[in-house]
Parts: C-alpha cells; sequence; structure tokens
C-alpha cells in the first residue's frame, strides 16, 4: 500500500475521533521513530506516555516472541505461571498496603473497576473529582473528566459525580456528604495541562479521607511507572492512597490496565462482580514482567527525574528567551511548557521538524518522551523548539505590523 492509499483507507474504514496527523508512521527503536518514507522523529509523546520504555526495547521483544510460543491467551478462570510473576513483581514495588489488583486493558477500565469498587466496599455512591482532571472516556470515567466537551454529548451520564476545585481541601470538605464513597485525583494533571499540585495538598486530602472514611483514589495513569522521577507519583508527597489505577507502560506497549488496592477494599468484590475476558492474558504479562525489569535494572525513574531537571532546566532557559512562553510545569519527564496562544501551530511545525510533542489542552505543549531518553536528544529537541518559537514571534510581530 502506498502512502496515499494507507490514509484513505483508514479514513474511511475507522471511526472518525482522532485528531489525525498527516504522517504514516511503520518503525520504531528507542527514542527515535521512522516514518514511511524513511524519515527520523524523535518521539516525546511516547503514544500519550505508553513507550515509556522506548519503541521495540530488545527485552520486551524477546519476552513477547518467546511467550507468543508458548501460550497467548488464558482466560483468569485458571491460573497462569507468567500472571503470577506479572503480580508478584508489581506488588513488590508499588506502595506498602497497595497488595491486591484487578487487571484490565486500559486506563479507562482501571478507573471504570476503581469506581465500582469504590460503590462496592463504601455502599456508598457520590464520587469527588476534579475540576480540569481527565480519567478517560468511557462512560463510567468519562462522568469523572472535566472537559465538557468530552461530556456533554453524552449526557446523562453516572450520577452522584461532583467536580471541585483543585488545590484547595476546603472545597473536599464542603462537597463531602453522607453518600459521598470517595475522591479520585491524578497526582499530576496529565491532559489538564501538567498541573503539579501545590504543597501538602495531597497529604490534607489523604487527612480529610481518613477522617471522614472516604476511599481516596488516585489515577497514576500517566503518572507512575517512573515517569515523574519515583516509580510512582503520589510517593513525591508520600502520601499512598486506597485505590490506585494504573495502565500505559506497564505491559511495555501492549494493552493493560490495573485497579490496585488495599486487601480490605479489593475482597468487597465478590466473584463475578467484576470482569473482563482479557485480564491477566499471559502474553500480556510476560510482556508485563519484562517492562518491570527493565523499570528496576534499568533505574528508569532515576534517569527520569535526572534528565527531567535536565530537559526542565532547558525548557526554562527557553521560557526568558521567548516571551510567547507563559510557563514551564511539571516533574522528571512529564513536562509542560504553557504558550500565550493555541499550540496546535508549534506541534505541527515541531513535526515537520522531526520532533512528536502533543498538547495538554490548548495551550500546553506536552513533552512525554521515553524514560531513556539522552541529554543529547533533549538538546536536539530544546534546538528545534527554540527554532520554532523564535519563527512563530516573528510571524506574529510581522502580522501586528502589517495589520
Ligand atoms: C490520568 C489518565 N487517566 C485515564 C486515562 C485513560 O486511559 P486510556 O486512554 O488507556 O483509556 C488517561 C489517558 O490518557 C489518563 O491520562
Amino acid at each position: 500500500m502506498n502512502e496515499k492509499e494507507i490514509m484513505n483507507i483508514e479514513s474511511l474504514y475507522l471511526a472518525n475521533v482522532f485528531s489525525k496527523k498527516p504522517l504514516i508512521f511503520t518503525r520504531g527503536k528507542g527514542v527515535l521513530l521512522w516514518d514511511i518514507n524513511g524519515k527520523e522523529y524523535i518521539d516525546c509523546a511516547s503514544s500519550y506516555g505508553i513507550a515509556a520504555l522506548g519503541h521495540c526495547h530488545p527485552k520486551i521483544v524477546t519476552a513477547i516472541k518467546t511467550q507468543a510460543e508458548q501460550l497467548i491467551t488464558l482466560h483468569s478462570c485458571y491460573y497462569n505461571d507468567k500472571r503470577a510473576e506479572f503480580i508478584q513483581k508489581l506488588i513488590n514495588i508499588t506502595p506498602k498496603g497497595l497488595n491486591k489488583a484487578f487487571l484490565s486493558n486500559s486506563g479507562a477500565e482501571a478507573v471504570e473497576c476503581a469506581i465500582k469498587l469504590a460503590r462496592k466496599a463504601t455502599g456508598k455512591t457520590e464520587i469527588i473529582s476534579i475540576m480540569g482532571a481527565y480519567h478517560g472516556k468511557t462512560m463510567g470515567a468519562l462522568s469523572l473528566t472535566w472537559d465538557k466537551k468530552y461530556r456533554d454529548p453524552f449526557m446523562p451520564l453516572i450520577p452522584d459525580i461532583k467536580h471541585v476545585t483543585p488545590d484547595n481541601p476546603d472545597k473536599i470538605h464542603e462537597a463531602i456528604t453522607d453518600k459521598t464513597a470517595a475522591v479520585i485525583i491524578e497526582p499530576i494533571r496529565g491532559e489538564g495541562g501538567i498541573r503539579v499540585p501545590i504543597d501538602n495538598y495531597l497529604q490534607q486530602v489523604q487527612e480529610i479521607c481518613n477522617e471522614k472514611g472516604i476511599l481516596l483514589i488516585f489515577d497514576e495513569v500517566q503518572t507512575s511507572f517512573g515517569r515523574t522521577g519515583k516509580l510512582f507519583c503520589c510517593q513525591h508527597w508520600n502520601v499512598t492512597p486506597d485505590v490506585m489505577c494504573l495502565a500505559k507502560p506497564f505491559a511495555g506497549g501492549l494493552p493493560i490496565g490495573i485497579t490496585i488496592a488495599r486487601e480490605n477494599i479489593m475482597s468487597a468484590f465478590k466473584i463475578g462482580e467484576h470482569s473482563t475476558t482479557f485480564s491477566g492474558s499471559p502474553l500480556v504479562c510476560a510482556a508485563g514482567c519484562a517492562a518491570l525489569d527493565v523499570l528496576i535494572e534499568e533505574d528508569l525513574a532515576g534517569k527520569a527525574a535526572a534528565n527531567g531537571k535536565y530537559f526542565k532546566s532547558q525548557l526554562e532557559e527557553l521560557a526568558s528567551k521567548h516571551k510567547i512562553v507563559k510557563e514551564v510545569r511539571g516533574l522528571g519527564l512529564m513536562l509542560g511548557m504553557e504558550l500565550r496562544y493555541d499550540v496546535y501551530g508549534v506541534i505541527m511545525k515541531a513535526l515537520s521538524k522531526g520532533v512528536l510533542v502533543i498538547d495538554a489542552g490548548r495551550t500546553v505543549v506536552r513533552i512525554l518522551p521515553p524514560l531513556i531518553i539522552s541529554k543529547e536528544q533533549i538538546d536536539k529537541v530544546v534546538k528545534v523548539l527554540d527554532e520554532i518559537l523564535g519563527e512563530e514571534e516573528n510571524e506574529r510581530s510581522s502580522s501586528t505590523v502589517s495589520n
């Protein structure tokens, strides 16, 4: 198939729900991607955080190949060696107390499970979410997501969801009633613009939840797996939630969702009350074992902390040089550069110059590279962004003059 045919067929037969860019990628290795014409790109998007290990990590490739010849799928009503190995490795690294998990296939599914679990474990229905939050687009997860453009076309959503202002524990306090089951929070809001919480916020929310007997759910779908410089983002503030939602990179790029909770909470589910036929397939779990091994052996959290600090400092230099940059935010390799206007043009220009970045809301350039990105690659990306910001400033000032 040639380029035109590929794009035509995708457009013709796939639901038109993705904001497509006119590029066809056919190969990836580490931090790099190649398009169909062999042009090289530095991937600072990682498929929205999935490719944390980089593309086609040799250990993931070997694990998938080996397991594919052994056993690909097996329903969770039977036991499996790779599933046991994966869950053991996961429990070994999750914050103490989070030791009972449900395996699914995506971030939204991890959140769906958390919603059902909160209702079942507490016998209550209300969930407090945060303005600006993103938790996915299935009906339950969507009900917790804030952006009206995602929610409004699908009303009515599930009832008893309240959204409160971020970074203000009093607002959570005020929203709690005797029907409240849980509070759900992304420790750093991703889609909402890479928003790091103010000091003590998460600790204070935990105190409120403890005092009121309400579950604290952290959605770490984007912030975990070393991304922010710690294995789990909540470890920056020493707050362990009652339930945690994970997904994206945990199976080295294969689909996975994980809802992990304190044992007394997860035990609220009785047989048959929650399931998916794909739960914990041997192939996904084999890839997951390899992914967790690489995460620990290559100290990816440490790398994200060090390289993220360097990356952020370089972006801050750009901010001091280019007035159109409003702010640089983030932790580790979860970074955002907020501009004073829409970032679409910047993202498209970056693509044309061989760098993949994504947006986080209308005005934020989101940078989520594989955690193995090198300093040299960071320098190249910063150089490209520097050029683009300069071009944008020139274009804007010349259009102002000609106006
Ligand atoms: C914090 C958070 N929660 C949930 C989701 C939904 O995950 P998925 O797209 O795998 O359903 C995302 C996806 O970006 C996310 O960032």
